[in-house]
């Protein structure tokens, strides 16, 4: 599903700079990205490196996001949620919009996995909910 031919990485990088200038402006998001990451630049290149390794098939990104989602305290499914209203409202910009496309369904795809894996990892016995629509 990567395509080497869908945008560049300067399309990308504007993405990852708007979304998360939106992440770091919103009252319930903001406050626990700005807690966990201390080095914003840092964080900005490793996700760069993260969409271009899926939406393209760069490879360029090698890390584990579960073990550093399940390691943030009391995410709840609103969040979920928030987080992929704020990048659908950033990706509803892109003029690129097979790359607008496919990002939301990638964010999806992950948003929902990173969720049913956080509750497993968290609360073992208890049967994961889905995220559903909001
Ligand atoms: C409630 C929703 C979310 C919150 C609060 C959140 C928060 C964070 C935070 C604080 C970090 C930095 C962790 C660290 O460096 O220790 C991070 C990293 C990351 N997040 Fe999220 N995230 C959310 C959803 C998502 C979604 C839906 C995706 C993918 C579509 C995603 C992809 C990533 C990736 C790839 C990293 C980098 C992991 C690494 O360092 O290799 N996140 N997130």
């Amino acid at each position: 599903m990567a395509r080497p031919d869908l945008c560049t990485t300067e399309e990308i990088r504007q993405l990852v700079n708007h979304f998360y200038d939106r992440i770091r402006d919103d009252a319930v998001l903001g406050p626990v990205f700005n807690e966990h990451i201390n080095d914003w630049p840092v964080h900005l290149e490793i996700m760069v490196r993260f969409w271009s390794s899926i939406l393209l098939g760069s490879g360029q990104y090698s890390g584990t996001p579960m073990p550093k989602h399940v390691a943030l305290p009391d995410l709840d499914a609103s969040m979920f949620h928030r987080w992929l209203a704020i990048f659908h409202s950033t990706t509803a910009e892109l003029p690129n919009r097979d790359m607008a496309n496919q990002a939301d369904e990638l964010a999806r795809r992950i948003a929902r996995s990173l969720w049913l894996g956080y509750q497993m990892n968290r609360e073992p016995n208890r049967m994961p909910q889905e995220l559903g629509h909001e």
